[in-house]
């Protein structure tokens, strides 16, 4: 059978109905990958998985948002949506609003975008504005313009995005036939944390699964308010996707954290280009650097002893949690990879040695590589 995208899939738990015409890239269904190197490294009573957004259509998790808030901004009669945007948002939304042939205009914080993105926004038709600002001052513009016009906000301010945002933890719910004991992912504006963690409650009510995981979120160190407590007026990090001073679900974020027993830290620059360039040489799977925050954080906690208490007291935790005969005995940590590597091309090229130029002949290409 043909996959048809996530409204297809999970429309019982979402806010559609027969006369919501469906908009869809076909996104969701993405791969939750066996973290080989990482689950090694970590130590023999945990799985870590990783759950590889970058392979959404427009190669972020915010396709799976975007199908719900555009198919409803149509339902409703929408000519015009609008959003302010690290980049993946406003690349979503303009592919998304060019299928259904919406306008769509994004205001993008200038110069602060990763390429990749700008170019999926420009290419789709969007109005593209990049301001003389950051990401939180274009967001305040959009809340402002699309209260007084008729235009559809489609930031994660939208409920539509959160809803459709939540399809990835039932995937995750539905390969692993429960929920993981921990689930680690980058936090900027904070719509994706609070997403996920409506999801498993929702899977946890609904009886598909039998436990919910501790929620772990990591901001960059730049750009981390939740974590120090205050906004950050001028954020700064290379992870540019969650270059972000003051999140719109700030409060959501934390309720997930501490309705989970979970935390949000940070991680610096420099161990999310550690574990960026971990993920590509390692395990194979290309990121952006925000998505590699994850890993970062999930390094960072292994490094303190985080999971001691819970690989010491390992069966316990199980035995807590899970019923008796449950086959998976390991802890099980997925990390949320958010959005594909070939966004932030620039940054990979940064990261690594440039290529050798050595002559044209079979003599100079066998000694440079060890023949
Ligand atoms: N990872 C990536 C690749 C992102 O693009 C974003 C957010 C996040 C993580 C954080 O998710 O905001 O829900 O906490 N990008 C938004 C944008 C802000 O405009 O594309 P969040």
């Amino acid at each position: 059978m043909q996959y048809n995208g996530v409204i297809e899939r999970y429309k019982k738990y979402l806010p559609v109905t027969q006369r919501t015409p469906i908009i869809t890239l076909k996104e969701g269904n993405t791969p939750l990958i066996y973290a080989n190197y990482l689950s090694k490294l970590i130590g023999k009573n945990f799985e870590i998985y990783l759950k590889y957004e970058g392979l959404n259509p427009t190669g972020s998790f915010k396709d799976r948002g975007m199908t719900v808030a555009i198919s409803k901004a149509c339902e409703e009669g929408s000519k015009a949506v609008m959003c302010a945007s690290t980049g993946n948002t406003s690349a979503s939304a303009a592919a998304y609003a060019a299928r259904a042939a919406l306008k769509c205009i994004v205001l993008i914080p200038r110069g602060a975008i990763a390429l990749g993105k700008l170019s999926q926004a420009l290419i789709h038709g969007a109005v593209v504005l990049a301001i003389d600002g950051n990401f939180d001052d274009a967001l305040n513009l959009v809340r402002e313009i699309t209260v007084n016009y008729p235009i559809t906000l489609v930031n994660s301010l939208n409920p539509y995005r959160i809803e459709g945002q939540k399809t990835a933890s039932f995937e995750i719910c539905d390969s692993l036939n429960d929920a993981p004991d921990f689930q680690v992912m980058p936090v900027g504006n904070a719509g994706n944390i609070t997403a996920y963690w409506k999801g498993y409650k929702e899977y946890k009510k609904l009886g598909k699964i039998k436990i919910l995981p501790k929620m772990l979120g990591f901001q960059a160190q730049g750009a981390a308010p939740i974590v120090r407590g205050h906004p950050i007026k001028h954020p700064n990090t290379i992870a540019t996707a969650i270059r972000i001073g003051n999140p719109a679900s700030w409060k959501l974020a934390e309720q997930a954290r501490d309705e989970s027993g979970g935390l949000i830290d940070m991680v610096s620059d420099r161990e999310i280009v550690s574990a960026y360039k971990l993920l590509a040489a390692k395990e194979g799977v290309f990121v952006e650097p925000a998505s590699a925050a994850s890993v970062a954080g999930l390094l960072k906690l292994v490094k303190r002893g985080y999971f001691n208490r819970f690989s010491v007291i390992g069966s316990r935790l199980s035995a807590e949690h899970r019923t008796p005969n449950t086959k998976h005995q390991k802890i099980r940590i997925v990390c949320i990879l958010t959005g594909h590597g070939l966004k932030d091309p620039d940054r990979a090229i940064k990261s690594v040695k440039e290529p050798k130029v050595v002559k044209a002949n079979l003599k100079a290409v066998l000694r440079e590589i060890g023949y």
